[in-house]
């Protein structure tokens, strides 16, 4: 079994109906968190964590993030007319190598285990990681990074869990696994979004995503489910029992930033986090009594 992970899938074909207006003509993934968008920490969260191969499921509406990553040959002309060094480098550093990128489209957005689908042909038959950008994650080790470790020494498929309160569980696809304190945990099954009283745990799956591409079929049966839409959850759910899952507890924070409220959590803690921001956001907030 290649225990190498080279190629992620950014599904980025969302409505973000949940963010409207702001999500009318500008992509969910393209929200700001302080300064970058949130689809660029998505990216770099990935480099960091050692894959060379970029691949978006995008949809309509969704050019700005291709142009995002695209060489601006207009701007960078006039950083270097004003010599602004600093931003041109910056600028140089946002993408990944020319040949990296792929993108693939989704032309209807029919649930997330669609969109993954969608990139089968330029996944092949290896094992591969899933990014969904709107789940931001503070941690020192970048997050996928910690999974990649753990695939590595184990194989199989590797969910990013954690905790949730009791009463958000419906929220969630959650896992049927041990509840042993530990932070790497056999799952034994999956559910979408149980209804109130059904879910088998507080543990949640969240948006990253090691997976065999054994998985291609199951989504290939485009079985709808919770919402109306081809459910990642469902598919992975019916492998149990034929190939390994584990969900590791990862260490760092996350913020759900597909919701008005953690979004405006995520920019804080950021911000806070950076020595340019950091010490006068502090200052500010002071004028609001905290
Ligand atoms: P969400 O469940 O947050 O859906 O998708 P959404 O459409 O983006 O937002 P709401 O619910 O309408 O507010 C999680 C991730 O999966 C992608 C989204 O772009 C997001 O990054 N996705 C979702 C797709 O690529 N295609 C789909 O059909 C659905």
């Amino acid at each position: 079994m290649n225990k190498r992970i080279r190629k992620a899938i950014f599904p980025v074909g969302g409505l973000g109906v949940r963010f409207l207006p702001a999500t009318k003509a500008l992509p969910k993934e393209m929200l700001p968190v302080v300064d970058r968008p949130l689809i660029q920490y998505a990216v770099d969260e990935a480099r960091d964590s050692g894959i060379e191969e970029f691949i978006f499921v995008t949809g309509r509406g969704k050019t700005a993030i291709e142009n995002h990553f695209d060489y601006s040959f207009e701007l960078l002309q006039t950083l270097k007319d004003r010599n602004m060094k600093e931003e041109i480098d910056a600028m140089l550093a946002l993408s990944p190598n020319p040949g990296q990128i792929a993108y693939v489209r989704q032309q209807e957005p029919l649930g997330l285990g669609h969109a993954v689908w969608c990139a089968r042909h330029l996944i092949g038959d290896e094992p591969f990681a899933v990014i969904l950008a709107d789940d931001l994650i503070l941690a020192e080790t970048p997050c996928l990074r910690q999974m990649l470790d753990v695939f590595e020494e184990m194989g199989g498929n590797i969910l990013a869990t954690m905790e949730v309160p009791h009463e958000h569980t419906s929220r969630y696809g959650i896992v049927d696994a041990d509840l042993s304190p530990k932070s790497l945990r056999k799952i034994k099954g999956l559910i979408e979004k149980p209804k109130k009283g059904n879910a088998p745990s507080n543990i949640a799956i969240i948006g990253r995503y090691i997976l065999l591409p054994e998985i291609f079929n199951e989504l290939g049966k485009k079985k709808v489910g919770e919402g109306g839409e081809i459910q990642l959850t469902d598919a992975l759910s019916s492998l149990i029992g034929t190939q390994p899952f584990y969900g590791l507890d990862f260490s760092g924070k996350r913020f759900d930033c597909g919701v008005k409220l953690g979004y405006l959590e995520a920019n804080i803690a950021f911000a806070l986090e950076r020595q340019d921001l950091g010490p006068s956001l502090r200052k500010v907030l002071t004028n609001y009594g905290f």
